[in-house]
C-alpha cells in the first residue's frame, strides 16, 4: 500500500481483514506509524462490538507491516496507491517503482480524476498496470471501480475483480473516462439542483425536502454538499465538465464556485447552505398550509399526467371536482405537466392563469411524502392558498414552489437519469454495473435506470423534451440510448451494453 492517508489507511485496513500481508509506505514515516496504530484501535473497537472475534483482530494486527522505503515493497504482489492527487507525482512514483517490485506485480492507482492510461505512461509494462477505485470510507462503501487503461492487460482487471471479491467489496468495471461510473452519474444531482436554486424556483432547504420526500434520496443536493464541502465537491464539478470539453449536461454552478471563493464550505467551516451550531443544521421552518374554509370547484386538466390517480386524490381529499369540458368561473384550474411550466400550459391549453395552479404528477402521489405545486406569475393568492390548503388536508407536507419547467423532481430525475443512459450509451460501463456503482456509491434509492423504469421512461423523455423546448438549453437533450429504449424500458436490455 502506497499512500497512508484516509483511502490508503481504509484499503489496508480491508486487505488485511482479508487475510493478505500488507505493507504501507508513506513518504511521511509518521503517517504510516498513525496509520498502524488508528487502525489497531479500529480493530479493537470492532473487537469490543463483536464484529470480529479476538483471533481475527491479533492475525489482521499481524499482516500490518510499516514499509520504511519504496524498497520495502519489492516482494509485493500487488501495490495499491492512494498518495498525493497529482499526476506528476502518480508517475513519478510508479516510474520508480516498478524498478523495485518483480515483473509479476500488478500496480494499481486509487485516483478519482486522472486518467488511469495517462499515469500509465510513466510505465515500460503498461500492461500490468489498472485504476482500482474505492470510496471513502473504504471498509463502509463497498463498491470499487475496476478501470482498465488503454494498454491494461484483461487478465489484470479479472485478478483485482477477484481480489475485490475476497475484500469483501463489490466489484465494477469502467471504461477509462472523466468521473469512472460514480463520479460521472453523480454529476446530474447537485448540478440540476443548483440550476433550480439559482433560477430562484425554490430555497435550498425547500429543494431539499421535495428530493427527500418525493424521490427518497437520504439527503437533499444541499445536505450533501455541505457534508462533503465545497472545496471537494466544486473541483469535482469543474474537472469532469472541463474534461468532456465543457459538455453541458456537466455544467458546473456559480452559485458553488462563488462559496468556494468566499470560503462557505458546508460543515467543516460552520456554515455552507445551511448554518450549523453544535454541528446541527439550521433549517427554516416550513410554512404551514394556509386555513381554507371555502375551498372553490376544481378542473382537471385534460391533458394532465396521472390524470385519474389525481381526480382520485381530488376525491379522496373532498374536493368538488368538476367534470365539464372547461373549468366554471369560479374553479381552481389544476394542470400537471411534464417538463412544461405551468404558464405555458395556460396559455397552450387557454385556461385563465389567475386561477391556474400545477403540480408534479411524475411519481404516483401514494409513492411520495410531499406534494409539490407550483404557480404562476398570474395565480391569485385566493388560489394559492386554496390549492395549497385542500393538498395538504390530509396532513401530507405540501410545498409550494415558482413556476418552473419540470418542478424540482422531474427536472432532477430526468437529468439522473439522462446522464446514466448516456454512459451507456458511450459504453462507460454496463447498464447493471452502472446501477450497482450508484446504490453502493452514492447510495440512491433506486439506480438511475431502474429510476427511470419506476416513474416511465415515456415521462422521462417527455420532460426532457419539454424541457429542452423551454430553455432551448442542450443540457437537456435526451441520449439516444434513452430516445431509442424510452418505449421499451431502460433495465430490460441489461445484458447489452
Ligand atoms: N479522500 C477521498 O474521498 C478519496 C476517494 C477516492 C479516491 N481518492 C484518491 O485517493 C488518493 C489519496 O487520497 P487521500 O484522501 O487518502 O489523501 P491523503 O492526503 O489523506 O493521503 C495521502 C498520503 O499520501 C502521502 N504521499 C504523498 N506523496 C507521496 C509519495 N510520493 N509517495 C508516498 N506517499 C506519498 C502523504 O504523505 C499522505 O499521507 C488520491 O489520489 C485521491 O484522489 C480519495
Amino acid at each position: 500500500m502506497a499512500g497512508a492517508g484516509a483511502m490508503g489507511r481504509g484499503i489496508a485496513q480491508i486487505a488485511a481483514q482479508a487475510g493478505s500481508t500488507v505493507r504501507i509506505y508513506d513518504t511521511q514515516p509518521e503517517a504510516v506509524q498513525r496509520a498502524i496504530q488508528e487502525l489497531g484501535a479500529q480493530w479493537d473497537r470492532l473487537q469490543e462490538k463483536g464484529r470480529m472475534d479476538a483471533a481475527a483482530v491479533q492475525a489482521a494486527k499481524g499482516r500490518l507491516h510499516a514499509a520504511a522505503t519504496l524498497q520495502d515493497l519489492a516482494d509485493c504482489d500487488l501495490v495499491v496507491e492512494a498518495i498525493v492527487e497529482r499526476l506528476d507525482v502518480k508517475k513519478a512514483f510508479f516510474a520508480e517503482l516498478e524498478g523495485i517490485v518483480g515483473p509479476e506485480a500488478v500496480l494499481a492507482t486509487n485516483t478519482s480524476s486522472l486518467s488511469v492510461t495517462a499515469i500509465a505512461t510513466a510505465l515500460k509494462r503498461p500492461q500490468r498496470f489498472a485504476g482500482y477505485h474505492f470510496f471513502n470510507p473504504v471498509a463502509l462503501m463497498k463498491v470499487v471501480e475496476v478501470i482498465a487503461g488503454f494498454k491494461t492487460d484483461p487478465a489484470v482487471c479479472e485478478g483485482l475483480t477477484a481480489y475485490a471479491k475476497q475484500m469483501g467489496h463489490t466489484p465494477v468495471q469502467a471504461q477509462d473516462t472523466p468521473g469512472f461510473i460514480v463520479n460521472h452519474a453523480g454529476r446530474g444531482y447537485n448540478t440540476e439542483a443548483l440550476r433550480i436554486a439559482g433560477e430562484g424556483v425554490a430555497d435550498f432547504a425547500t429543494i431539499d425536502r421535495i428530493l427527500r420526500d418525493q424521490v427518497g434520496f437520504k439527503l437533499g443536493p444541499f445536505e450533501l454538499m455541505d457534508l462533503t464541502g465545497l472545496d471537494v465537491s466544486h473541483p469535482v464539478m469543474e474537472s469532469v465538465y472541463r474534461q468532456y470539453y465543457d459538455e453541458p449536461r456537466y455544467r458546473p454552478s456559480v452559485i458553488t464556485a462563488q462559496r468556494l471563493a468566499g470560503n462557505v464550505l458546508g460543515r467543516k467551516t460552520g456554515e455552507g447552505f445551511y448554518r450549523y451550531a453544535d454541528g446541527k443544521a439550521q433549517v427554516p421552518a416550513e410554512p404551514a398550509a394556509p386555513k381554507v374554509d371555502d375551498i372553490p370547484p376544481v378542473w382537471v386538466s385534460t391533458r394532465a399526467a396521472r390524470r385519474a390517480e389525481l381526480y382520485q386524490l381530488l376525491k379522496d381529499l373532498g374536493a368538488k371536482v368538476e367534470t365539464g369540458q372547461s373549468p366554471s368561473p369560479q374553479a381552481l384550474t389544476l394542470v400537471a405537466p411534464l417538463g412544461f411550466d405551468v404558464t405555458t400550459v395556460a396559455v397552450v391549453e387557454r385556461l385563465d392563469p389567475a386561477r391556474t395552479v400545477g403540480i408534479d404528477m411524475l411519481i404516483e402521489d401514494s409513492a411520495t411524502k410531499r406534494r409539490v405545486l407550483a404557480t404562476n406569475p398570474a395565480t391569485r393568492a385566493d388560489m394559492h392558498d386554496a390549492a395549497h390548503a385542500l393538498f395538504a388536508r390530509d396532513g401530507k407536507p405540501v410545498s409550494v414552489i415558482r413556476d418552473s419547467a419540470g418542478f424540482v423532481t422531474q427536472r432532477v430525475v430526468a437529468t439522473i437519469v439522462n446522464i446514466a443512459s448516456d454512459m451507456c450509451q458511450q459504453r462507460i460501463c454496463t447498464p447493471k454495473d452502472l446501477e450497482t456503482a450508484v446504490t453502493l456509491g452514492l447510495g440512491y434509492p433506486l439506480g438511475p435506470l431502474a429510476m427511470g423504469d419506476r416513474w416511465g421512461p415515456t415521462n422521462v423523455l417527455e420532460v426532457l423534451f419539454n424541457m429542452q423546448t423551454v430553455y432551448g438549453d442542450p443540457r437537456y437533450r435526451p441520449s439516444p440510448w434513452l430516445r431509442r429504449r424510452g418505449a421499451i424500458g431502460l433495465s430490460l436490455l441489461q445484458e447489452e451494453s
